[in-house]
């Protein structure tokens, strides 16, 4: 896989004429939703690449990352003339860069393309690594290709215009970076403070986030073996959505995340002598800023039962990313159902339920 360009800077527009003053194409396409065709596009439309670019849309939303989408813009980019000398920027949330990734990657055996992350979930991770890809017959991200935006344009400049969820929501996969780097890290994150709005210091933590990410990503581009210790936390975190999703109250991946860290550092204690003085930082953290998601005794069974079919699981049994220390990544850890519902316990515990 050809080396990624991750540029860092809160002058998008500027970014966007050097990087496409270096390549050649003979039409640029703009894949965005309609949130960001109306509230992003706008504030680059003075780019004249981006004023003379065809702008390809399709409607906002997880439930619109699908076959119907795809087709939809294939077929825009196909009637506005694109070919393989073409270019496109997928200017958007994590659907936009999956399904703008994966349309570019096989419109006509391939364009390239660019990603310009507009949320902080996007930039610390959808954008970054080359998973693109759509939903399918009701499963996530069932059908798509491992390949990697030429260059991605990471900014904070569009973080204004986001919900303070959205941001937490992103801020949780840093956190989870930062367990993988080591202890400073985690400590600059976790004395973070969402009211401080300080837009530069975030993106400086940002950077040495998506850094963190590049740098696993580029020693495992595809999944054998150390890119899954970016599921950390994910475990839980996927039961805690598909459970919520059952109960028809369905929560913010990012949320998801941080209390599936919790759950994670409580096991990394239990198994991999992970100090718990760092299961209680994360944990006033996650409860601060993130509140606690809430389940009983009685809903054990259910998560666990969720936990065995993830996809990391290979014959139903339960599969973690655990740490022995902030840094020192286990990854393929098995765990038994009593031990998970151990780590059930002690959640409640911290998160006062
Ligand atoms: N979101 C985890 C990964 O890119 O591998």
């Amino acid at each position: 896989m050809q080396h990624q360009n991750i540029l860092f800077t809160n002058n998008v527009s500027d970014a966007i004429s050097s990087i496409l003053a270096s390549k050649e194409f003979n039409r640029l396409f703009v894949i965005t939703d309609s949130n960001t065709r109306h509230h992003v596009l706008p504030l680059l439309a003075h780019n004249p690449y981006i004023a003379d670019a065809v702008n390809v849309n399709f409607e906002p939303g997880d439930i619109h990352k699908n076959l119907n989408s795809l087709a939809s813009v294939w077929t825009q980019i196909g009637e506005a003339g694109g070919t393989r000398h073409s270019l496109v920027i997928n200017l958007g949330g994590g659907v936009v860069t999956d399904l703008g990734g994966f349309a570019a990657s096989t419109f006509k055996r391939g364009i390239p393309f660019i990603n310009i992350p507009t949320t902080l979930l996007s930039a610390v991770d959808a954008a970054i690594g080359g998973k693109t890809g759509i939903n399918f017959r009701g499963l996530k991200n069932e059908i798509g290709v491992f390949n990697e935006a030429s260059d991605v344009i990471i900014s904070t400049a569009f973080l204004g215009t986001l919900p303070l969820e959205e941001v937490k929501s992103g801020f949780a996969e840093m956190l989870k970076h930062g367990l993988l780097k080591g202890s400073d890290s985690c400590e600059a994150l976790l004395n973070y403070r969402f009211d401080s709005g300080d837009h530069d210091h975030l993106l400086t933590l940002l950077k040495e986030s998506v850094e963190i990410k590049a740098d696993v990503v580029r020693q495992d581009p595809h999944e054998h073996g150390i890119r899954r210790a970016l599921n950390l936390g994910h475990t839980a975190a996927h039961a805690f959505e598909s459970f919520a999703m059952q109960q028809n109250a369905p929560i913010a991946h990012g949320y998801a995340v941080a209390w599936g860290l919790v759950i994670d550092a409580v096991l990394s204690h239990f198994v991999c002598s992970f100090d718990s003085k760092w299961i209680y930082r994360i944990a006033d953290f996650v409860l601060k800023n993130y509140g606690a998601f809430r389940f009983t005794c009685d809903d054990y069974d259910a998560l666990i039962r969720l936990m065995r079919h993830d996809k990391k699981s290979r014959q139903g049994e339960i599969n973690c990313t655990l740490l022995g220390a902030p840094g020192d990544i286990r990854i393929d850890c098995e765990i038994a159902p009593e031990v998970m519902k151990e780590a059930f316990d002690l959640y409640r515990d911290l998160m006062h339920i």
